[in-house]
């Protein structure tokens, strides 16, 4: 018999923070845990044999505390690690574990938010260069015109905590330029990094008055409830309690100090250390 435990929610950083917490929202019945691998954050600027080994080693550990499913709540690690470790490492490890991405759900939905059948993604390099986004959207909506940027300095300003000062602003102006420069009727962005929610409104000013900046963490949540509605061998899986667990591989001081931000609330974590 499969063991309980609770879902497990990952990011390379703090950011996926920002979606745990629409989730504890949406889903508050459920226990979690939360892994930020901040000691080698970030990873948008990695190759993607990186973050691949990156996020397999994260996962492992996640299944060593029992948990049945685990969510990358990160774009880079969803982008390029999740579909090997879904389709190769999943049956050698333990095939009635699942893991989960940020991808699909956003992709799923995009094309109900656009009327001008443009849309822009901001992301990592990683992100951007692994298409990912691209070709998801392709599936659900062919007709859409997706214009993707690379925003490679964001995450680093925003896990530093300088995304309130005057020297974010110029490269967050300069990305949303950059974005409009390759089709100034793009109506509806997606925040596809889950540090982003953080510089939305930034983000939303810069950008014509009536453009949508869609952050993920509801969009998110929403389809976990989906999905573990449609899977109630899953659902049983997860245990209840509403008990939150906070994990991270660097200094727990730093990551209480900076993650009380990202998850709007205090958190307190304890220090992990990967094997492998
Ligand atoms: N929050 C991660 C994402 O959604 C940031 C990745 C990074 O570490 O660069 O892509």
């Amino acid at each position: 018999m499969q063991q309980q435990g609770p879902i497990g929610v990952f990011d390379s950083g703090y950011g996926g923070l920002t979606v745990l917490k629409e989730i504890v929202n949406t889903l508050p019945q459920y226990n979690y845990i939360y892994l930020g691998d901040n000691a080698r954050a970030p990873y948008g600027n990695r190759s993607f044999e990186t973050i691949y080994h990156y996020t397999l080693q994260c996962v492992k550990w996640f299944f060593q505390q029992s948990c049945p499913l685990v969510l990358l709540a990160c774009n880079t690690a969803s982008a390029k690690a999740l579909r090997t470790i879904q389709q190769k490492d999943l049956a050698k490890i333990d095939a009635l574990k699942r893991v989960l991405g940020v991808i699909r759900p956003t992709t799923e939905i995009i094309g109900l938010h656009s009327r001008s059948g443009k849309v822009g993604i901001m992301a990592t390099n990683g992100t951007v260069q692994s298409q990912s986004y691209k070709i998801e959207i392709e599936k659900f909506y062919p007709q859409l015109q997706v214009y993707q940027q690379a925003c490679p300095l964001l995450v680093p300003l925003i896990e530093n905590g300088e995304h309130e000062n005057a020297g974010a602003d110029y490269f967050i102006k300069k990305y949303t330029d950059e974005l409009l420069a390759k089709d100034p009727g793009i109506d509806t962005v997606l925040l596809a990094c889950t540090h982003y929610p953080l510089i939305q409104d930034k983000i939303k000013k810069l950008l014509p008055v009536g453009t949508e900046v869609l952050a993920q963490g509801n969009i998110v949540a929403a389809s976990l409830q989906d999905y573990l509605q449609r899977h109630p061998e899953m659902e049983k899986l997860i245990n209840r309690g509403g008990k939150l667990k906070f994990y991270t591989t660097d200094s727990t001081s730093d990551f209480d100090a900076h993650g009380t931000v990202f998850f709007g609330k205090p958190v307190q974590s304890e220090h992990v250390e990967l094997e492998g």
